[in-house]
Parts: structure tokens; sequence; C-alpha cells
């Protein structure tokens, strides 16, 4: 998968992390609706001098789940603990990290869909009650007891909220969703990105940036510093929108930010399916990707633009992903509601 617009964190990303991620939610840009119910609960929380209700944060990978969960832990003036599903393995595990929190702390729990049923079990009377029930000593000895915790707020994060089980989700008092940025969201944090990075960029090339980098932050950040490079040793050092336009056609990211894997997964659909509907572990053979990534680095976008749709009888290529890929239109593509274009992700 090529790197520089795969949503998912890679190893230079950390660095990014530090200097570019937003602290406070007036830095924020976008998801309007999802900050301003925040802020009001936050506010209301701070007021009643109440730890914050439990949050469940979903969406797709690079859109500022971990980001939030840090502003609310900075707009609480709290702490915060970040940990993920797959890291807290057992009981104990999780008993470590619950026991090691201050009142009102907030606990970041990455990745929530990947905790075990054990752990997650464990995880309901905490939220709950801030109880946890721990067993002390070994075999028929054993002897279970009740462990008062500091009242925190759990900030949970998935890319799969279909994967979160429903006792877990109702224990969650507020649930947002993240949604893709638009153009002009994506230009201002290009804009910020490049002010932070004393990046020289033109009114113009702001624009192209923003545009290619699938309504994702973390790739208009990857993509910024790539189209810097480019920049400095062919150009003379400004983002322009030509220099954007030749570094991006360099590394192969069309006018609507797809790489070669999703060409190749669109074409196939359309070359080898007749556009669909096709199920998914066929296409993942066909084009040698795993079910997973195709899931979450590859659909999210493509429905998002209209150019797929997951139907019951699998996915279907739509009549515009045809045409950007200058193929015709398969027999049963012009025909009918099967390629109604959906913004639905
Ligand atoms: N609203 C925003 N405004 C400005 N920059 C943002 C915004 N959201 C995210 N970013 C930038 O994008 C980067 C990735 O965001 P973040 O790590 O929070 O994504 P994520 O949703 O947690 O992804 P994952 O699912 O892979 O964990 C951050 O380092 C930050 O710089
Ligand atoms: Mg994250």
């Amino acid at each position: 998968m090529n790197t520089i617009l795969s949503p998912h964190r890679g190893e230079n990303d950390d660095r990014d992390d530090q200097t570019l991620r937003p602290r406070h939610t007036r830095e924020f840009v976008g998801q309007k609706r999802v900050i301003e119910n925040l802020t009001v609960y936050i506010e209301a929380a701070r007021k009643r001098g109440e730890p914050l209700d439990h949050c469940l944060l979903f969406g797709p990978p690079g859109l500022g789940k971990t980001t939030l969960a840090h502003i609310i832990a900075n707009e609480l003036g709290t702490d915060i603990k970040c940990t993920s599903g797959p890291v807290i393995e057992r009981k104990d595990d999780l008993a470590a990290i619950l026991t090691d929190l201050n009142k009102g702390d907030v606990l970041f729990i990455d990745e929530i869909h990947r905790l075990s049923r054990v752990v997650e079990e464990c995880l309901y009377p905490a939220m709950e009650d801030f109880k946890i029930d721990i067993l002390i000593g070994e075999g028929p000895h054993a002897k279970s007891i009740k462990l008062d915790l500091p009242p925190f707020t759990l900030v949970g994060a998935t890319t799969r909220a279909g994967m979160i089980t429903s006792p877990m989700r109702s224990r969650f008092g507020i649930t947002e969703r993240l949604q893709f940025y638009t153009q002009e969201e994506m230009e201002r944090i290009v804009r910020r990105s490049a002010n932070i990075l004393k990046i020289e960029i033109s009114g113009d090339g702001c624009p192209e940036v923003a545009r290619r980098a699938r309504g994702t932050p973390r790739i208009a950040n990857r993509i910024l510093r790539r189209v810097r490079d480019y920049a400095q040793v062919r150009a003379d050092g400004v983002i322009t929108q030509t220099v954007a336009d030749e570094a991006m056609h360099m590394l192969e990211i069309d006018v609507l930010g797809l790489d070669n894997i999703d060409r190749f997964f669109l074409r196939t659909i359309i070359e080898k399916f007749s556009g669909g509907p096709v199920g998914l572990n066929n296409i993942a053979v066909a084009i040698g990707e795993d079910e997973d990534t195709i899931e979450d680095m590859i659909e999210p976008f493509l429905i998002q633009i209209g150019f797929l749709q997951r139907t019951p009888r699998g996915r279907v290529a739509s009549a515009s992903a045809c045409h950007h890929l200058e193929l015709g239109e398969p027999k049963h593509a012009a025909s009918g509601d099967l390629f109604t274009p959906t913004l639905d992700s």
C-alpha cells in the first residue's frame, strides 16, 4: 500500500503528531458539530465538578480521534493516560491501568473494538460504578474483592463502529462520529500545517495539496512534506499549484487523491467482475490485499466520493468511477439504482 496515502499511522507520523496536533478545540479545524457538542458537555462537567461522561469516538483512520481525546483532557484540565485494545491482554493489565488513575483523569483506549471479551467485561463495572473486581491469592483460597476507583472518563476510539459490542456501546454516554473533512477545511489544515512547519505555499498550491488528501488530515500533512521535498529539489522551494501538481504526478496520486491501489481495486471490480456486485473476499484475492486493509483503508473514501457502494450482495463500482478511470461502463453499470452514488459511509 502506498504509504503516503495510507490513512494509518506510519513511522514518521510521531514527529508530525508532536508538532502538528491541535491541542485545544479552537485550533481543531472542522467537525463543527462534534466540537460544539463536546464543548457543551465539557463545560457542564466542569461546572458540576464531575468527570465527563464516557465518550466513544469513531470514524476512519487519520481524522483526529486521538487528537480529540487529548483535546478533551486538555479542556477538562486533567491528565490523560493512553493505551489500546490489543495492549490490554489480561484482566490484571486493566486493573493496573485503572488503579493508577487519579480523580477526573481521562483514560484513552484506542482501537477499543480489539479488547478481549474478558477484559471488556471487567471494564463494565469500572465504567458504571467506578469499581473493579480483583482476585487475591490463587487456587481454592483465591478471594475476589471489590476495589473503588477514582471517578474517571473513558474515551474510546475505533475505526470499526460495527465491531463494538452493544453492552459496551451502551455504557458510553457520549458517542461522536468523525466525518471526512471538506475541501475548505482541508485547505485550512494544510495552511495551518505549512505555517507551523514554515513551508512556503502559494494561494493556489494550498487547495491543490488539500484536494489530493482524501479528506484526511494525516494524509494532508504527509503529502505536504513530500511536496515540500519536491519543491526544494526541483523548484525554488515554494509550493505552487504547478509544483504540487508535478509532485503528485511523480507520486502517482491523481486529481482526486486516488493512488495505484485504489485504481487497481476499482479497475478489478469493473473489468473482472463487470462492475459488481462482488464479494469482498473475491476482490481481496484478485488484488492481493487482505480484507481488513480494503475495508479500513481503501473503501471508506471511495464510498464517500460515490465511486463504490456496499450492498448486501457485494461491492458495486459506480458509473462515475468508470468515467474517472476512463473505462467504458460495464453492461449493467448504466442500468439504474445499483449505481446511484452514495455519500453514506
Ligand atoms: N481537525 C484537525 N485539524 C488539524 N489537524 C488535524 C485535525 N485532525 C487531525 N489532525 C492531524 O492529523 C493527524 C492524525 O490525527 P489523529 O492521530 O488524531 O487521527 P486518528 O483518528 O486518531 O487516527 P487512527 O484511527 O489511525 O488512530 C494529527 O497528527 C493531527 O496533526
Ligand atoms: Mg489514533
